[in-house]
């Protein structure tokens, strides 16, 4: 099977890249093979690879920056997916985008259903949730889309990496680290999407929208005092540091997020069962430990 990703240099492509299966062959394409807001790019890539999935793996992620580049914003989540559908369905191609817990306004205390009406609360959210009408409108079940939320990998730039990073700059500085406590969501280690990606790709037909995540919720407070628990264990950080939970509005964010963004992963659960999100930190703090030896 052949396997196109727009986007190379992401937390997600190179997940799908660490985990391939054998049988897969899997062409990803950085910014500058194909920048997707070149239209002519897109398919001229798809016309030469002719890969079986494409799974959109580009987007403009930075949450705070989106809020004052609506118009670079829409291009590259919303137009480029556009441009990629329309020849996808000329060339007869599947597809899978990938989408946010962000299209949620947080309004809820239970986990959001894939039936549940999105109504996202900042640009990123939003122009997350105009790309995912265009993948409703072919209504097909060789399109689909996948939420996912709180990605991180002991490698590249997320959660995980800047909380090691200051709490080991936080004991020499004697500094307190102040994260926010009255956001809840699901942490979800990116090699586990990738597994929940691959598998799902051998399905024959897919249902419009899969929610995926790993099991289980925390604030990004709590999220934080289990890193800094098992890194401690494992000898990542040498010294517990000061933790301290901050409102939103103490935070001082440019950008809203939403309060509650657990996905509800129950249909998802017959392609692959998360497991616990401190059990996949763990395992993950411990590949870290491991591969800096
Ligand atoms: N990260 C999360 O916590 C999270 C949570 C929920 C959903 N998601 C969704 O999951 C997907 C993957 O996220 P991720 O964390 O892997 O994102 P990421 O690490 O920020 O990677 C985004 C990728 O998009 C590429 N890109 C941006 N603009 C482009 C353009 N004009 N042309 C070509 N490539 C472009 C970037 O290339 P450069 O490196 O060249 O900039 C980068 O490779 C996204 O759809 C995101 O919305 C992420």
């Amino acid at each position: 099977m052949k396997i196109l990703t727009f986007g190379q240099t992401g937390q997600l492509a190179k997940a799908l890249k660490r985990t391939k299966p054998n049988n897969i062959e899997l062409t990803q394409l950085s910014r500058q093979q194909v920048d997707i807001t070149q239209p002519q790019l897109i398919d001229e890539a798809l016309e030469y690879y002719r890969p079986d999935i494409i799974i959109n793996c580009a987007a403009f992620t930075d949450v705070e920056r989106a809020e004052n580049n609506g118009p670079q914003v829409l291009q590259t989540n919303v137009e480029a997916v556009k441009f990629m559908v329309n020849t996808a369905s000329k060339l007869g191609i599947r597809f899978i985008q990938l989408s946010t817990d962000y299209v949620f306004d947080g309004n809820s205390s239970l986990p959001y259903s894939v039936n549940q009406k999105p109504t996202a609360i900042n640009v990123y959210g939003q122009s997350k949730l105009l790309a995912e009408k265009v993948i409703l409108q072919q209504q097909s079940n060789q399109y689909c889309i996948v939420r996912t939320s709180w990605l991180y990998h002991y490698s590249g730039k997320n959660f995980v990496t800047t909380m090691l990073k200051l709490m080991s700059q936080a004991q020499s500085n004697s500094h307190i680290i102040s994260v926010v406590n009255d956001q809840t969501g699901s942490p979800t280690m990116v090699d586990d999407l990738a597994h929940f990606l691959w598998k799902l790709c051998l399905q024959k037909q897919w249902s419009a929208i899969y929610h995926w995540s790993d099991a289980g919720k925390c604030t990004w407070y709590e999220f934080a005092l289990e890193i800094q628990s098992q890194a401690l264990a494992l000898g990542l950080i040498p010294s517990t540091v000061s933790l301290i939970p901050v409102t939103s509005e103490q935070y001082n964010s440019c950008v809203k997020r939403p309060s509650f963004s657990v996905l509800d992963t129950k249909q998802s659960h017959s392609i692959v069962k998360p497991k616990p999100w401190q059990q996949q930190l763990a395992h993950s703090l411990n590949s870290y430990s491991l591969d800096k030896e």
